[in-house]
């Protein structure tokens, strides 16, 4: 089953120029990259996009972290893109969850700044593609 699902390579991700070796592991695990840009989004994006977050403690931090310079948004596409694109992500601690052969595993250190965001359900990733690229929005 085709899925869609919004990665961000967070701008932790860009300033260390691991943007090309982000997307070809995507490409190579099989996933098409459908829609691609480089922004810096606004508070308001960003609160938007991490919603969920918006009690926890590390929200604050985490919004200025995502708004501080540019990051890349995308959508990938693929079977079961969703879960296949976390699985090559890794877990969200580095160093605690994820595993060598990730992204996060081989590629991050910090429980913050750990390098990308994929959407973690069919729901999310529709709310986030309209969120990030409006004109991609289904009805
Ligand atoms: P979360 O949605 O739990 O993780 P994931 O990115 O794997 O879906 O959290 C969103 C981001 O918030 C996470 O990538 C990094 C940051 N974060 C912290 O800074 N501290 C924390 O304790 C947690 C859980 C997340
Ligand atoms: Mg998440």
């Amino acid at each position: 089953m085709t899925e869609r699902t919004l990665v961000l390579i967070k701008p932790d991700g860009v300033a260390r120029r691991l943007v090309g070796d982000i997307l070809a592991r995507i490409e190579r695990k099989g996933l098409a990259v459908t829609a691609l840009e480089m922004r810096t989004p606004d508070l308001d994006v960003a609160g938007t996009h991490y919603a969920e977050h918006a009690e926890r403690p590390f929200y604050p931090g985490l919004l200025d972290f995502i708004t501080s310079g540019p990051l890349v948004a995308a959508v990938v596409e693929g079977p079961r893109a969703i879960a296949a694109f976390r699985q090559i992500a890794g877990g969200t601690d580095p160093v605690e969850k994820a595993v060598p052969g990730t992204i996060r595993g081989d590629l991050a250190l910090d429980g913050q700044q750990n390098l990308v965001h994929g959407s973690d359900s069919v729901e999310s990733a529709e709310r986030e593609i309209a969120l990030w690229f409006p004109h991609l929005a289904r009805a």
